[in-house]
């Protein structure tokens, strides 16, 4: 059985032996004051460098609505001391949800979406004083080829991607050029609500392999939506120009982009053309000076794509494979990603996605990175699930319990493909193990042995 590096650091000494043998860098201050450094978003102040990834539970009504688990999750992230909370996917219209029970910001369901808002906010008052506000984002998103919106595939897909696209006919349609436009102004009108409810700003959503993602690889693609830079990007360029014109001020627009696919070239976005396993940043550095001089302020940069290479944008020690680099390895080269975008655009609020393998030790590499000016603010994502005090502990304490630590099972990401509803199995369990025993149920066992993922 071939075998894999986990996490098995019982100091940060051991943590830093190990960056040091295999040659990698890894910024790490231990002075973790930087992380209560607040951020001004012009007129508005994001409390801490710490934030919260969009995290997905799949548990809204079929309606769209949050439902009780979404609620108890943002209390939970309101209480956990994060000073930016990032607001999970949320579909812009009907067909693009990836799950029946994604949330989906619609006239409908705008109440319901400011009853999540308004009761996250109190509850972190309630916890850190009348004027404590964190910092609140809804992530705007089209499920393209991963849409499933009644529980069957019914992707919507921009290109042919042969690596992605294995389920999906050779003649399958691809969206039109109309129905992009017509698409552009669902996100506005999607973007006018998540105003009306109070969110400080919307993201649009470009990472993963999701519609706008793709469209940002779409190089074989003909018509104005491929084939050359400007025309991958219009879609979320002319997104962000159409709420800016419609909207005015009052929200921000803030992007979750991938900057590397790790997707063979013509199909994946950021890689080098000669080897997709090298990321070629030009494209990534030079959208993100566009979307700057349109007034875009906040970039949360990730990689890789869940459903097809999930150890890039998520190192792990249990998964679907065995992945072909040691976790560390993996963190080194988002973090440095994040670092070359950072300080290409150094104006820009990057935050900074890798953490959560890392467990106790993350803090550490979170001060480093902001100290050294690879990033400025430290996401977590799969941690908010297991341990969603994580930064009220990093700044009360100057510490986190690793026994409260994510411990990177991928038990979450395993419950989302069971068609459950996702959360921590292992330290949330009284609501999440029955689920996910549930969700495994007649399912054929996970050969978690499989050496490398499909290239
Ligand atoms: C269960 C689950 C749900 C997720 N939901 C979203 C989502 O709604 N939007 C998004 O951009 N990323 C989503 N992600 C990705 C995370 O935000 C994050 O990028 C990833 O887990 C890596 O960060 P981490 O190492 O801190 O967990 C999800 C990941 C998991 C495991």
């Amino acid at each position: 059985m071939a075998e894999h590096a986990k996490f098995r650091y019982r100091s940060l000494d051991e943590v830093k032996e190990d960056i040091s043998k295999l040659g990698v860098i890894i910024p790490i201050s231990q002075d973790l004051e930087i992380l209560k450094k607040t951020i001004s978003m012009g007129d508005k102040i994001i409390p801490n460098s710490l934030g919260i990834h969009p995290m997905e539970g799949c548990d809204g009504t079929v309606e769209g609505k949050p439902d009780e688990l979404t609620y108890r999750r943002y209390e939970r992230f309101a209480r956990g001391g994060a000073g930016l909370l990032w607001f999970e996917a949320t579909a812009v219209v009907e067909e693009g949800r990836a799950n029946p029970r994604q949330i989906y910001i619609c006239p409908e369901n705008k109440e319901d979406f400011k009853k999540l808002l308004d009761q996250a906010l109190a509850a972190a008052r309630e916890d850190f004083g009348h004027d404590y506000r964190p910092y609140t984002v809804v992530q705007l998103t089209h499920s393209g080829r991963y849409s499933r919106p009644t529980g069957k595939p019914a992707p919507i897909i921009a290109t042919r991607n042969p690596y992605l696209g294995r389920d999906i006919p050779e003649d399958y349609p691809l969206i039109t050029d109309q129905e992009l436009e017509r698409l552009e102004d669902k996100f506005v009108e999607a973007a006018v609500l998540a105003k009306e409810v109070g969110f400080d700003a919307v993201d649009i959503k470009a990472c993963h392999g999701y519609l706008n993602s793709e469209l940002l690889s779409a190089f074989t693609r003909e018509g104005k939506y491929g084939g050359s830079f400007e025309n991958r990007t219009r879609f979320l360029l002319n997104i962000v120009d159409k709420i800016k014109d419609g909207i005015g001020e009052g929200l921000d627009i803030a992007v979750r982009m991938n900057a590397y696919d790790a997707v063979p070239y013509p199909y994946g976005w950021g890689v080098d053309k000669d080897d997709f396993l090298k990321p070629d940043l030009t494209e990534p550095i030079k959208l993100v000076n566009i979307l700057y001089d349109k007034g875009v302020r906040l970039v949360n940069i990730s990689t890789g794509n869940p459903y097809y290479n999930p150890h890039v944008g998520r190192p792990y020690d249990l998964g679907y494979y065995i992945p072909p680099e040691h976790p560390l390895e993996g963190t080194a080269r988002m973090l440095d990603i994040i670092r070359q975008i950072q300080q290409s655009c150094p104006d820009m609020v990057i935050m900074a996605t890798g953490f959560s393998w890392l467990r106790e030790f993350a803090p550490f590499i979170a001060a480093g990175g902001i100290q050294e000016g690879w990033f400025t603010i430290a996401g977590f994502g799969r941690q908010a699930f297991a341990y969603p005090d994580f930064a009220k502990d990093i700044i009360t304490k100057g510490a986190m319990d690793s026994r409260k630590s994510c411990i990177a099972c991928s038990k979450c990401s395993e419950i989302m493909r069971d068609r459950g509803k996702a959360g921590c199995v292992i330290k949330d369990a009284k609501i999440y193990a029955p689920i996910y025993i549930e969700g495994r149920k007649g399912k054929p066992e996970i050969n978690r042995n499989r050496v490398a993922y499909h290239v």
